[in-house]
């Protein structure tokens, strides 16, 4: 291990393919030559090539939504043009980035922000600003950075305790600025300023809103100049790249988050030009695809062996179960394979929870082992302790690969349990952004090869309509449901449970 910057080309495994620095080695997947030809084959016969171009072009690739899925204009830093319905959207991508620019010029005075919003609305800024927490020597702005998202009040009641009500900033985002749990929690928010004594001056001068619903931000009485707007063909989960990440910029400053920014453009740029056989996200596809297409894949794991991005999984099961956990194809039929349940957390942590079963347990789980080549910190004993952790991350993928031979078949590990090595050369806001972006694409290639729009999420939906009725019956009473409230016998015994 060395501690000298990176480069990739250098001895790299033949098994390893790399892109803007970042190594992908897929030697444990089992994956013959032959094998890799029939795959890149399939994803041709699958218009992946297509698919890729007509995501970059801003074609209406999100079919049941008439809309393009354009959020790599977002990070598009070249600004070359992106036409939608012929017009540029970089203008109004660029406005918003001089626009955050200029608030974090004039963010002085600040104590507290409470980022308000759920879903994709939260992960993306959230994992963001704790993975650059645990970059070494990152410039940060002396602020306490609150996420509130469950409407659980909870989270809610401790925020409220550490903040200062007179220097607190409140930025509520939300795509579709209907979404309950973040205006009741908004709602509770301005409540608070106004009883710990803010001015209505003040507490306007507090409010800030990032949505593409920008009538209804000001129906809540945001000003305009405090509302970053964003748009429709930003999917909620791949909107970090807009001013969702305002959290970003504010706490590291505008350059770094422009470094993100400009790491996931580098990705997207290897993505859109190189050759499927060289293109990371598509190669990682395949594997999951070609393990799909080998075993019954009930689940895969993403672990990275760095506490920095401890809320990668999280971030990940939206991008990947919302986008792709789905049975009904583009065509309207039901598709072959889809997502399987994604999980994971920090190495090497995860060894000591949940890897028994990936070693000795009955389901075949495919992994994605990231790892980090720098250490994470300046101290003495950084060097040691990371080659510890990198040596577990190695030991893991190998003992999965082969397993072990015993006479006792309780020491039996069956082996031929396939993963990814993702190596990243350091981590900091440019590889942050590579490795988002690199996932982003990964998810859109499998939505391709399985036939899948990645970008609706229709099945939320449902039980959000249904909790309506429900939330009036735990006020009302059981008595008071009616008949066209959907409410079956079971959750009316539980609501009559919960009032008793
Ligand atoms: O419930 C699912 C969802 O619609 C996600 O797709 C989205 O990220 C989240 O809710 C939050 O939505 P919004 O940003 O509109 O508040």
């Amino acid at each position: 291990m060395s501690s000298r910057p990176l480069q990739t080309s250098e001895n790299l495994p033949n098994s390893a393919h790399t892109a803007v620095d970042v190594v992908l080695d897929t030697a444990y997947q089992n994956i013959t030559a032959a094998k890799w030809s029939e795959l890149f084959a399939s994803a041709r016969k699958s218009n992946l090539t297509e698919f890729i171009a007509d995501m970059f072009a801003g074609k209406h690739i999100n079919l049941s939504e008439d809309r393009p899925a354009l959020h790599s204009a977002l990070r598009n830093l070249s600004k070359t043009p992106v036409l939608l319905d012929g017009q540029d959207v970089m203008h109004d991508v660029t406005n918003v980035w001089h626009r955050i620019e200029m608030l974090c010029n004039k963010w002085v005075g600040v104590t507290d922000v409470i980022h308000i919003g759920i879903g994709g609305s939260d992960f993306g800024p959230r994992l963001a600003i704790e993975a650059l927490a645990h970059v070494p020597g990152i410039e940060s702005r002396e602020m306490r950075m609150h996420f509130l998202a469950n409407i659980d009040t909870a989270e809610l009641a401790r925020i409220l305790d550490r903040a200062q009500p007179n220097s607190t900033r409140v930025i509520i985002v939300s795509k579709s600025f209907t979404t309950l749990e973040t205006t009741m929690n908004a709602k509770a928010v301005v409540a608070w300023l106004k009883a710990s004594g803010c001015t209505k001056g003040q507490i306007n001068k507090s409010l800030f809103a990032v949505t593409a619903n920008v009538p209804a931000a000001k129906e809540f009485g945001i000003e305009e100049d405090h509302i970053f707007p964003f748009w429709d063909w930003v999917g909620g989960r791949y909107s970090v790249w807009s001013a969702v990440g305002l959290p970003i910029a504010l706490q590291y400053g505008f350059k770094t988050f422009e470094e993100f920014l400009g790491g996931a453009h580098a990705m997207d740029l290897h993505f859109k030009n190189a050759p499927l056989e060289e293109n990371l996200p598509v190669i990682m596809a395949l594997t999951l695809l070609h393990q799909q297409q080998e075993h019954d894949i009930k689940a895969y794991a993403a672990i990275p062996y760095a506490d920095a991005l401890d809320w990668f999984p999280k971030w990940l099961q939206q991008l990947d179960m919302e986008s792709n956990g789905k049975s009904i194809g583009r065509d309207g039929k039901p598709v072959k394979h889809s997502s399987p349940v994604v999980f994971g957390s920090a190495g090497s942590n995860a060894q000591h929870s949940y890897f028994q079963l990936f070693h000795q347990g009955k389901e075949v789980i495919p992994i994605d082992f990231i790892a980090i080549r720098k250490p994470m910190s300046d101290r003495p004993e950084a060097l040691a302790h990371h080659r510890i952790l990198l040596s577990n991350c190695l030991a893991q993928a190998q003992a999965l690969a082969h397993g072990k031979t015993a006479e006792n078949p309780n020491d039996v590990y069956p082996g031929k349990r396939p993963s990814n090595l993702l190596l990243l050369p350091e981590l900091n806001a440019f590889y942050l952004g590579a490795l988002l972006a690199l996932y982003e694409n990964r998810t859109a290639s499998l939505g391709a090869l399985w036939n899948i729009n990645s970008f609706d999420q229709p099945g939320v939906e449902y039980g959000k309509v249904l909790a309506k009725p429900i939330e009036k019956a735990l006020v009302s009473g059981s008595d008071h449901i009616s008949p066209t409230d959907s409410i079956d016998d079971v959750t009316a015994a539980r609501i009559n449970f919960l009032n008793s």
